[in-house]
């Protein structure tokens, strides 16, 4: 079964919601004019119930197979929220909120589950129900965590949860998955180093936190190249050194602030104890505190060995076993769908958008040509994870 004939036909509406999403995007939980869109689309299909509200703005759309309701459930994901950076593309559906830019493809993913949800509401060729989650905050504002918190699998007790990302530079109309961890965990340090001011031609009454600072940033590259197993992967970036205003005064403090991403918690907590000890050292050895704030953020999103080989299938189903590939190398980017996998069975896949510029950057765009392989890919997997009875 290739592209479902259905989806096929469905394709400009697909396109036209998903370009009148790119055009008015929205940041973390403010997705409420989002959501209003998503929960009026899913009414109008005929979906059995629409709950808002979930998380603040989370939706969720329900949709009975044919034998009604009872039966097992199941959860599709999609990310409803975009990015604070002011859109480049010039494109005639471009973003009309200056300062807010759809950089990740959430639109299409919003699209392709809009799209998958249409078809089944009218098709029905299942037996149990499909819960379509549409959840706020993916861009680092934990969304997925809090619809958890607020009940979300209490009130929709799915099975097994599914999410799908785009992914640049991977041809439209292939997939990818992988077992295990797909994307990594993302934490935040910031080190605040406390020393002590002075002239800057007296120096020898400092307790400098640029020295130290600088013998910071490069201690802290020993953590990758001489504490971590080759075979393993692991980022320490440093992205800020804040310290001094002027040419002639050595400051009291500067701030050394960056990110870890890790596939595995071995790896995350080797980080971070390490991070801790080498700022304390350094400090230490400069004559100067080290104050660390740490901000434990998205978890490892790993997905289930038996669910990753089954969306394989239902994308081999669609584009064939050549344009699959099951054992897809993972993304060092964090995804808060990590938090849906811990508390389900299920898994991540990408899907392709062809030659488009990357993810998170001004000249993005959703590939409209990949909204059907998507939307298809939703139909299948829920007409097999459902048969009908
Ligand atoms: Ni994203």
């Amino acid at each position: 079964m290739p592209v479902s004939n259905r989806i096929a036909a469905l394709r400009p509406e697909i396109e036209a919601w998903r370009r009148a999403l790119h055009a008015e995007p929205e940041l973390l939980y403010d997705v409420t004019d989002t959501a209003a869109f998503v929960s009026a689309r899913l009414t109008e299909f005929g979906c059995d119930a629409v709950v808002t509200g979930i998380g603040r703005t989370g939706v969720v759309g329900l949709i009975h197979g044919r034998d009604g309701a009872g039966g097992p459930m199941i959860g599709l994901r999609a990310d409803m929220d975009a990015l604070p950076i002011v859109e480049e593309t010039g494109l005639e559906h471009a973003s009309r909120r200056p300062g807010a830019m759809h950089a990740c493809g959430h639109d299409g993913h919003m699209a392709m589950l809009l799209g998958a949800a249409k078809g089944l509401a009218e098709t029905r060729g299942f037996s149990g129900t499909v819960a379509l989650i549409f959840q706020p905050a993916e861009e680092g504002g934990a969304g997925g965590k809090a619809m958890i918190e607020d009940g979300l699998f209490e009130r929709f007790p799915v099975t097994h949860v599914y999410g799908m990302h785009n992914l640049p530079g991977l041809p439209v109309g292939k997939f990818g998955m992988r077992h295990g961890a797909i994307m990594a965990s993302t934490d935040e340090f910031v080190i605040t180093l406390k020393g002590r001011g002075s002239h800057a031609a007296m120096p020898h009454r400092s307790a400098d936190p640029i020295l130290a600072g600088a013998a910071l940033v490069q201690a802290l590259q020993a953590i990758v190249s001489r504490n971590t197993d080759p075979l393993k992967s692991l980022v320490v970036s440093v992205t800020q050194f804040h310290g001094g205003y002027a040419h002639n005064v050595i400051p009291e403090t500067a701030e050394v602030s960056g990110t870890v991403r890790a596939l595995d918690t071995g790896m995350r907590d080797l980080a971070e104890h390490r991070i801790r000890e080498i700022a304390a050292g350094i400090a230490a050895a400069h004559g100067l505190t080290a104050a660390i704030d740490w901000d434990r953020n998205y978890p490892v999103t790993v997905n289930d060995g038996a669910e990753s080989d089954f969306c394989a299938e239902v994308a081999m189903d669609i584009v064939g076993p050549a344009n699959v590939d099951a054992n897809a190398p993972p993304l060092l980017a964090g995804e808060d769908f990590s938090y849906m996998l811990e508390a389900k069975p299920g898994a991540y896949v990408f899907v392709g958008n062809g030659d488009s510029s990357g993810l998170h950057t001004a000249t993005y765009d959703f590939c409209d040509e990949a909204l059907v392989y998507g939307s298809s890919f939703w139909v299948r997997l829920v007409e097999r994870a459902l048969p009908l009875r």
